[in-house]
């Protein structure tokens, strides 16, 4: 299992995929993708998880996380989720956050990632705010 530094294009697959097979792969791009860096998991050189992280004003959003269907609940979003926290407390970012579907909130407590109460729905998903701060 390896994790390296992908190009935005290679994310789109998985994006699409994973996130909203029913939209159009263009859908699954974003206007800023150029200016984050995004990072796959590879199991057996397969791209099997993906996240994209943007850093504005030393706070760090991480966006489009994704492990192939058939390979979620393995432990493989975790691995990459970790990873990139490490990296970034590295890098000395003083704040992590991202757009939490609800469902999810469980699993991003575990990253001590905390709800704010700012919630908004999309494409009929209801969605949270979650964040942590670095120390
Ligand atoms: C969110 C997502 C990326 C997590 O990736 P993943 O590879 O499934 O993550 P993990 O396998 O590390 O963890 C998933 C669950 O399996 C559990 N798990 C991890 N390893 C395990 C193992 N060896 N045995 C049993 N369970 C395990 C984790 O505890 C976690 O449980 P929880 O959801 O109840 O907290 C994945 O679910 C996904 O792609 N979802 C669809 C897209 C999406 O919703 N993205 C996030 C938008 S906010």
């Amino acid at each position: 299992m390896i994790i390296k530094q992908i190009t935005s294009s290679e994310t789109l697959p998985i994006r699409h995929k994973v996130m909203w097979p029913d939209k159009l792969l263009t859908y699954v791009k974003l206007p800023n993708d150029q200016l984050g860096k995004h990072y796959g998991l590879f199991v057996n050189e397969k791209m099997t998880a993906i996240i994209s992280v943007f850093i504005t004003n030393n706070e760090a959003q991480f966006r489009k996380f994704a492990t192939l269907n058939e390979f979620q609940g393995l432990g493989y979003g975790t691995l990459l989720l970790q990873n990139i926290i490490d990296l970034l407390k590295e890098e000395g970012v003083k704040k992590l956050w991202c757009n939490a579907r609800i469902e999810k909130t469980k699993f991003y407590k575990k990253f001590n990632l905390r709800r704010t109460n700012k919630v908004y729905e999309k494409g009929g998903i209801e969605f949270v705010i979650m964040e942590r701060y670095f120390k």
